[in-house]
């Protein structure tokens, strides 16, 4: 593919794949202690509409075998099925997940989720719980379970403001593109909070580059409009670990013609 051509269709990926219709503000009507949280995430409705409906059938197909995938969303699935696959060695390589518990939220069709447990069957004693603000999503992931025999694994229904509990590990794979850039330090601050020892968090990295390619992008939508798409500065994430008590202890960054996301592991210290 020519060079200028495949920067262009990034940047319209960028852009369309995971960007789009304007949302209204989610009038605060969320009385719980994490009002705050809730009542500036007026992206949330929006999402939760799409991930049920148009963005199901997409990404339920970009996250399996089926053959029913463009170009772009073949090179999606390669990048994130590297971005499971780099948790997955990292998991494997200490050896401790016997015994544990892992929350992962926003664990869409349980790309991730599913593989951690049957890590786990193999090694007998963890508990997945794993949770998405779209129905379809956690549906779709608990009966992938089911058919693959899986029973360490339970899957419901939650936006992840709303994901309460303590866990060793607290996973959030690709989700942060759909968080408002505002709202992200408080997002990984409550996640750290689930976590008693480590937190995995990926997002798609602000960048100079990201964003021009992103802004590029915006100049040609597609077709199919989905949600905004937010990248977010490292430093950001980075600090909001710190101030949580956490430390960075392992990083990867995926990037394919279509997909780049940023994986930090922080370690309790
Ligand atoms: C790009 S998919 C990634 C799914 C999964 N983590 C993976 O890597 O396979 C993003 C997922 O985040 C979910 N999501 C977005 N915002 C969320 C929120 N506030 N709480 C929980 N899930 C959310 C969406 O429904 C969708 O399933």
């Amino acid at each position: 593919m020519k060079t200028f051509t495949k920067y262009a269709l990034a940047a319209a990926c960028l852009a369309t794949t995971t960007s789009a219709f304007a949302p209204p503000a989610l009038s605060g009507v969320q009385t719980t202690a994490n009002t705050q949280l809730f009542s500036t995430v007026d992206d949330k409705t929006e999402v939760r509409e799409y991930f049920n409906n148009e963005g199901f059938n997409r990404w339920n197909k970009i996250y399996s075998e089926s053959d029913e995938v463009n170009t772009v969303q073949l090179d999606i699935r390669n990048g994130h099925d590297q971005t499971i696959q780099k948790i997955l060695n990292w998991v494997e390589a200490d050896g401790d997940i016997k015994g544990k518990t892992v929350c992962d939220c926003g664990c869409g069709v349980g790309s991730l989720a599913i593989p951690l447990a049957q890590m786990d069957n193999k090694q007998t004693g963890a508990e997945i719980s794993a949770s998405d603000i779209s129905d379809a999503m956690s549906t779709e992931a608990a009966a992938r379970a089911k058919a693959m025999g899986i029973r360490n694994a339970k899957f419901y229904t939650s936006d992840l403001e709303s994901v309460k509990g303590k866990y060793n590990t607290v996973t959030c794979v690709d989700v942060a593109i759909h968080y408002p850039t505002e709202k992200m330090a408080e997002m990984v601050g409550h996640l750290c909070s689930l976590a008693d020892e480590r937190v995995l968090i990926s997002f798609a990295p602000k960048t100079w580059y990201y964003d021009l390619l992103k802004k590029f992008g915006e100049l040609f939508p597609g077709p199919s409009k989905t949600t905004r798409a937010y990248l977010h500065k490292e430093e950001v994430v980075r600090e909001a670990l710190k101030k949580a008590g956490f430390e960075v202890s392992r990083e990867e960054m995926t990037g394919t013609n279509f997909y780049f996301s940023r994986l930090l592991e922080a370690k309790r210290v």
